[in-house]
This record gives C-alpha cells, sequence and structure tokens, in this order.
C-alpha cells in the first residue's frame, strides 16, 4: 500500500516488447454509429471507432496512423457526453475487465478494477464481497475508468474520499503511469483528467475501502429516509437501498429516457455573494463548504426559472429533477445546447449566477 505522498510514476515502459500480431488483431471500424454508445442517444457517427481490452491493445493502436493523424476520443460508457456532431477521427472504447483485491493491511482493503468494467457493477461487487465503503456511489452510470475524470459523487462521498490510485497509459511516452490521489487533483466533478492531462488514458482505478465502515449519512435525503425507515444501525445494504431508491425517483433511466445525468454543476459562490443573494431570494438552496465558500443548488435555480418539466423541441428539462435534461427522442446534440444556453441566460438574468456545463461537448 502507498502512503498518501504524491507520485506519478512510470510502472511499464515498453514500446520494444510489443508483438506484432497484437496489430492485427485490433478492428477499426469505419463510419460507426455512435448512438448507442452515449447515454443521450445523440445520433452520431465516427470516422473510426476501436475496442481497447488490454493495454497492449492501447499500446497497438498508439502507434496506428489513424491514431496519429486525427482527433482522438476514449469512450467509457457515454454517460457524460454531448456529441454535436459527427467525431472525424478515432474513437475508441475502453473494453478493459477485472476486478480483484490487491491488498489488505488493518486498516483497509484495496481493490483494483480495470477501466472498462461498469461502476455501479463494481459497487456491487465490493458490497457482495464483504467490502463495504462505495454504497453511496451506487448506480451511477458509466465505466471504471471514466469516474475519476469527474471525480464522480453522490449522497455526501465523492470518488476521491474512497481512491487509493489508478493507472494511466501514457501515449506520448507509451508509458504506463501510476497515479496518486495528490497527482490526480481531485476537485468538486473535476480532476487533472479534465485538464492538463486530457491526453492520459486510464486504465486501471484501485480503491481504499476502509476495514472500520461508517455509513455516511450527512446527505439530508438519505438521513430522512432513515428516519423514515426506523433504521438507527443502517447496515451498507440499507444504505445502498436507500440511495438506488433515491435516484430511481428523481433521475430518468438512460435505457428509456436518453441523458447524461446532471447538465450542470452546481455553483459555488463566495459567503459575501450567497448573503446577498439569500438577502433577494430567501428560499435560496445552498451548502457550506470546507472553505467558507456556498455550494447552491443549481436545480433550485433552474427550477426557480420556470424551466422544470419544460420542453424545447425535443428536449427537455426533467420533471422530476430539473438539473437533468432528457431527449426525448431524435434530438441532435445542438437542440440539446440550445436549451442549455437558454437555460443558462435566465439563470444569470435573474441570478447573475453562472451555470458551468458538466457533460463533455464534442
Ligand atoms: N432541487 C430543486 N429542484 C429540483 C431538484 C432539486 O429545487 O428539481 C433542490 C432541492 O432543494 C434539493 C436540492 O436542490 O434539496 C438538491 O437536490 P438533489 O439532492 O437532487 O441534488 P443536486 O444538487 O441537484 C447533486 C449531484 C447529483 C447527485 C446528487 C445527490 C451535481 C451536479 N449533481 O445533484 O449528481 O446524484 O447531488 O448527491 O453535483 C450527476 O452528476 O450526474 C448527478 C446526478
Amino acid at each position: 500500500m502507498h502512503s498518501g505522498c504524491h507520485y506519478q510514476q512510470p510502472i511499464i515502459a515498453q514500446p520494444w516488447f510489443l508483438p506484432s500480431r497484437l496489430v492485427l488483431s485490433l478492428q477499426l471500424h469505419v463510419g460507426a454509429p455512435l448512438k448507442d454508445l452515449n447515454t443521450f442517444h445523440i445520433e452520431a457517427r465516427a470516422a473510426r471507432l476501436a475496442s481497447a481490452g488490454s493495454v497492449s491493445d492501447l499500446i497497438a493502436l498508439s502507434r496506428t496512423a489513424e491514431w496519429r493523424s486525427g482527433p482522438r476520443l476514449i469512450l467509457g460508457g457515454g454517460s457524460n457526453i454531448l456529441f454535436v456532431g459527427d467525431f472525424e477521427g478515432l474513437v475508441v472504447r475502453i473494453a478493459l475487465r477485472g476486478i480483484e483485491v490487491v491488498g489488505e493491511n488493518e486498516h483497509a482493503v484495496l481493490v483494483r478494477a480495470a477501466a472498462g468494467e461498469s461502476w455501479d457493477a463494481l459497487v456491487e461487487w465490493t458490497l457482495a464481497a464483504g467490502h463495504p465503503g462505495l454504497e453511496n456511489l451506487i448506480r451511477i452510470p458509466g465505466t471504471v475508468g471514466a469516474a475519476p475524470i469527474q471525480n464522480i459523487g453522490a449522497y455526501g462521498l465523492e470518488l476521491a474520499e474512497r481512491f487509493a490510485e489508478l493507472e494511466a497509459f501514457d501515449p506520448q511516452s507509451g508509458e504506463v503511469l501510476r497515479m496518486d490521489r495528490a497527482a490526480c487533483r481531485f476537485r468538486y466533478r473535476d480532476s487533472i483528467f479534465k485538464s492538463e492531462r486530457r491526453d492520459l488514458i486510464i486504465t486501471a482505478v484501485t480503491l481504499r475501502l476502509p476495514k472500520v465502515w461508517k455509513p455516511v449519512v450527512n446527505y439530508k435525503d438519505v438521513l430522512a429516509a432513515l428516519q423514515a425507515r426506523g433504521q438507527t444501525a443502517p447496515s451498507a445494504a440499507d444504505i445502498a437501498a436507500i440511495v438506488a431508491a433515491l435516484r430511481a425517483a428523481k433521475l430518468p433511466d438512460p435505457s428509456e429516457l436518453g441523458n447524461v445525468g446532471s447538465f450542470f454543476k452546481n455553483p459555488v459562490v463566495s459567503a459575501a455573494r450567497h448573503r446577498d443573494l439569500l438577502e433577494k431570494f430567501p428560499g435560496l438552496v445552498g451548502y457550506l463548504q470546507s472553505d467558507g465558500s456556498y455550494k447552491l443548488a443549481a436545480a433550485w435555480l433552474i427550477e426557480q426559472c420556470g424551466w422544470k418539466g419544460r420542453a424545447l423541441g425535443p428536449v427537455a428539462v426533467h420533471d422530476k429533477q430539473a438539473l437533468v435534461l432528457v431527449n426525448c427522442g431524435g434530438a441532435t446534440g445542438e437542440q440539446v445546447l440550445t436549451l442549455s444556453r437558454a437555460i443558462e441566460q435566465s439563470v444569470h438574468s435573474r441570478f447573475a449566477v453562472e451555470l458551468e456545463r458538466e457533460p463533455v461537448v464534442v
């Protein structure tokens, strides 16, 4: 197990050992449809599409002309992406598999999962194996490899709090780097993989799950559900059931109604700004952060502007959670952006608060 010190180091440097047959085993699909590879179900095509089932596949792909000549897009579950047109380059689906316990001491169990595993399946796996700690993050769509990019978080817990380290393929050097928590620079819905190191491809993530488990019950909806159930000493399975039910009640199932979860981040404002806003809008929903700033509920701002449940063409604001935009059928990425801009403008003119989009627009 590693200490909390900041490290970023290569674990394999292997451009030389790659057998050429691996290159031949990779299939490149031309003009591939992406509709079923993004949870918004937006129609778009990739000039080239390949699937990487191993680090060797990634190394082989990184040596192809397709990789070097044009733009590249790394795709996990497609649950945080909005296509606004065809992709004129190479899309690589991350299909690396495997979950295993890789270490243990008296404080924690280390579980390593390959980037292509489903995040929710990993949560279920850890719970079934008797290693609680991820239950508040149950039912979040997407893959394990995508989870660190936006530092997924829900119901009082962020990935960063359970994170040990990750492995990432660096296409420039051909090496796989190991990065600890400090190296990943996790923030609210943010990490180094959204800024300086967008080029890195996460191949595996190792979680640190505490041996002495305590339920995370600081989120008010979770607390209310526990009280309603009369549960004073909940198990991890109880928390998982509560969070799964909360999510099912508010968030649309992408297999039924295309969406990418929250379309906007919750904006963070200074204490002074929060005070001013609260004077003008006594119902304002905001949460004090550890640094003294306030995180405002974007869903409340959007709802106050009258957008909840409203549609613009085939795109609508979800009627149970105003932070979620849904594709009612056949929407284009541009139509989603049109609604998003209209919402941003309303919120800006009423509250003078800037909303920031959450998904990656491609
Ligand atoms: N609210 C409204 N109208 C709504 C929904 C919510 O006014 O339509 C207000 C209520 O006061 C509510 C508060 O906003 O109490 C917070 O709502 P909720 O608990 O649904 O959480 P959220 O802040 O809207 C965030 C995350 C979600 C995550 C939940 C639970 C972001 C951008 N979103 O939403 O994450 O599931 O908290 O932790 O931080 C995602 O990122 O895709 C996602 C779904």
